[in-house]
């Protein structure tokens, strides 16, 4: 897969050290890659090359991974599983975890930086990536999710955590993806569509929580050993189903009425993550 090869070249590209082996060890185990495919695929719908999209494609999984790594230690979901291998800080050690995903974090820009695009649309690009990670975006949702009252949380609150830890991170592929094609005008539609795409993908990461072991899942199942409140705790399984699939199909209506966008790919990528069993 092209995303594959160009992570590993870039992590290849930092000076040898320990954290860049942990950076490489949580970075190229293997994730699904559906934010980078996304972006591909909103690049192509716009009729432009993939590779426009490469440089960014590779930050965003970066940035990804960090959030992984972070999320797994013991002062958050104090996780011993990710990807199908021990969590980084199992592997190496807090400290390391630590750094690993600071320079995940750290890199990612310093890869975007390097993309090869107008400097209008690469600026703009960056501030999306660095809004829908940041406190505004990725982190508010993990702070919102790490402190959330067992018992006082409706599933409002749920809504707004998820929509904050999961769905900045898979609107902005979407959202860069129009900038680079040269379609900042469409970037807020595509900010709602991520967001009805990240309910969904949480509230079956959620079901999935509940009906996979740790081995058939790659990771922990900790949410629900922890009493974790989620669409399927308040509503239970059948209904969290229904709820996700008129999410994605939601979603994919939206995605229909752009004008000028082929929206074949992304429907293809959503139906891919619907139908997805980890
Ligand atoms: C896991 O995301 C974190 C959530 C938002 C639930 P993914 O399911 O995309 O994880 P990887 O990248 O495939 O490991
Ligand atoms: C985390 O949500 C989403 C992130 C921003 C990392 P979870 O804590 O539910 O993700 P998993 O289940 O560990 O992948
Ligand atoms: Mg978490
Ligand atoms: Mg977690
Ligand atoms: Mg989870």
């Amino acid at each position: 897969m092209r995303i594959e090869r160009l992570l590993e070249e870039k992590i290849m590209a930092l000076p040898e050290s320990r954290v860049r082996d942990a950076m490489a060890y949580s970075l190229l185990a293997g994730g699904k890659r559906i934010r980078p495919l996304l972006l591909y695929a909103a690049v192509k719908g716009y009729g432009k090359e993939e590779s426009l999209a490469d440089e960014f494609a590779c930050a965003i999984e970066m940035i990804h991974t960090y959030s992984l790594i972070h999320d797994d230690l013991p002062a958050m979901d104090n996780d011993d599983l990710r990807r199908g291998r021990p969590t980084c800080h199992k592997q190496f050690d807090e400290a390391t975890a630590i750094l690993a995903g600071d320079g995940l974090l750290t890199y990612a820009f310093e890869v975007a930086a390097s993309a090869k695009c107008g400097g209008e649309a690469k600026a703009a690009g960056m501030k999306y990536l660095a809004e829908m990670a940041g406190p505004s975006g990725m982190v508010l949702g993990q702070c919102l999710d790490i402190f959330e009252e067992q018992g006082k949380t409706s599933w409002d609150d749920v809504q707004t955590i998820q929509k904050y830890k999961t769905g900045c991170l898979l609107s902005v592929p979407m959202m860069i993806g129009s900038v680079l094609a040269g379609h900042p005008e469409d970037a807020e539609k595509w900010h709602r569509i991520g967001d009805m795409i990240g309910l969904a993908f949480q509230i079956q990461d959620d079901i999935l929580d509940v009906r996979l072991t740790p081995e058939e899942f790659g990771k922990s199942t900790s949410d629900s050993d922890n009493e974790k409140v989620t669409c399927v705790s308040i509503y239970g399984i059948e209904t969290a189903e229904r709820m996700m699939n008129s999410l994605y199909d939601e979603a994919i209506r939206l995605v229909l009425s752009f004008g000028a966008f082929d929206a074949a790919g992304i429907i293809a990528m959503i139906e891919q993550i619907r139908g997805r069993t980890m």
